[in-house]
């Protein structure tokens, strides 16, 4: 990964971090996406010490923020002539239903307008960078998921799990669109589900967060859950994978709803329309 410029975002903990790490263990300069300074800098600092790299810059940016997500796209694109990893790894759950800045239902816009507002800001640099690769960070939950493009605000009714559960959907529905619409450009798009993992994920409360406790010892560590992104980011051996779905390094199958090219044409269509909009407002970014 030498000479390799890759952006992780959600890297100042949890499967993020070590996906950072191991790219930069590897080589790469290494960007870390991350919304708080002080953890940004001491995963910066963490992870220069354990590689020896110096080669690791932290930038700031709230993902569920339209404004701050173009700010951050456009601090990549002057800094940096070239972009050859793009890791979307950034995503939550939230117990209760709440919204964005820009008025959007949290769980859909910072893990799924996240992956979407980023990539579509960073894919003309990465299509000038080809060969280069998109990771998206998705979940085995996306079986649980439906894509309702009538109701993505989860108006109708908000349950925590599922409206995770259709946000990684969403992820994988997104991959395979963006997969297509680039097939021949020398950037490809997979996607991946890191397994169980004893991150800070499940840190939630309500019965999610007491389940996830209770079960916590007995997870996959961030650093084995990481291994399946920087394999996908780094491996030859999946240098022309392209719109493909991997769990612990293996190619899968995922849902039949995941593979619906109506339902990934139309979430692009609607997701172009939520952006836009909000760029439209001019709705503030946050203070990170
Ligand atoms: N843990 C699991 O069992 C599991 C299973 C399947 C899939 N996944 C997926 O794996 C990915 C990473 O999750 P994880 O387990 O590593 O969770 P984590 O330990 O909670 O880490 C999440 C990362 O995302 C960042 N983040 C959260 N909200 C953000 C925002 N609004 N703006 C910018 N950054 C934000 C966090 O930053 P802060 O440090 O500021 O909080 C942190 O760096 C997620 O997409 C998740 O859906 C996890």
């Amino acid at each position: 990964m030498q000479g390799k410029i890759c952006l992780v975002t959600g890297a100042t903990g949890g499967i993020g971090r070590e996906t950072a790490r191991g790219l930069a263990a590897r080589g790469a300069t290494v960007i870390v996406v991350g919304r708080d300074r002080a953890r940004g800098e001491a995963a910066v600092e963490s992870i220069r010490s354990d590689t020896g790299s110096s080669s690791v810059e932290l930038m700031l940016a709230d993902l569920s923020s339209q404004a701050a997500i173009r700010q951050l796209a456009a601090a990549v694109l002057g800094r940096h002539p070239r972009l050859d990893v793009l890791v979307n790894n950034a995503g939550a759950l939230f117990p209760r239903r709440g919204f964005t800045v820009d008025g959007i239902e949290r769980t859909f816009a910072l893990n799924h307008l996240g992956y979407f507002l980023l990539t579509t800001l960073l894919l003309d640099r990465l299509r000038k960078s080809a060969p280069a690769r998109i990771v998206n960070v998705a979940s085995a939950a996306h079986r649980w998921g439906r894509m309702r493009l009538d109701d993505l605000q989860a108006e109708r009714r908000y349950v925590a799990f599922l409206a995770y559960s259709n946000s990684k959907l969403a992820n994988l529905l997104f991959t395979y669109e963006l997969a297509r619409r680039l097939e021949g450009s020398g950037v490809t798009a997979n996607a991946v589900h890191p397994g169980t993992v004893a991150s800070e994920f499940g840190t939630v409360g309500g019965w999610f967060g007491l389940a996830f406790g209770a079960v916590k010892p007995f997870l996959l560590s961030p650093t084995e859950a990481a291994a399946t992104s920087i394999y996908l980011a780094s491996s030859p051996e999946v240098a022309g994978t392209n719109g493909k779905y991997f769990i612990k390094c293996r190619e899968r199958r995922s849902s039949g709803a995941s593979q619906d090219h109506e339902a990934a044409a139309r979430l692009w269509q609607a997701s172009e329309a939520l952006t836009r909009a909000a760029a439209a407002t001019g709705a503030p970014a946050p203070s990170a």
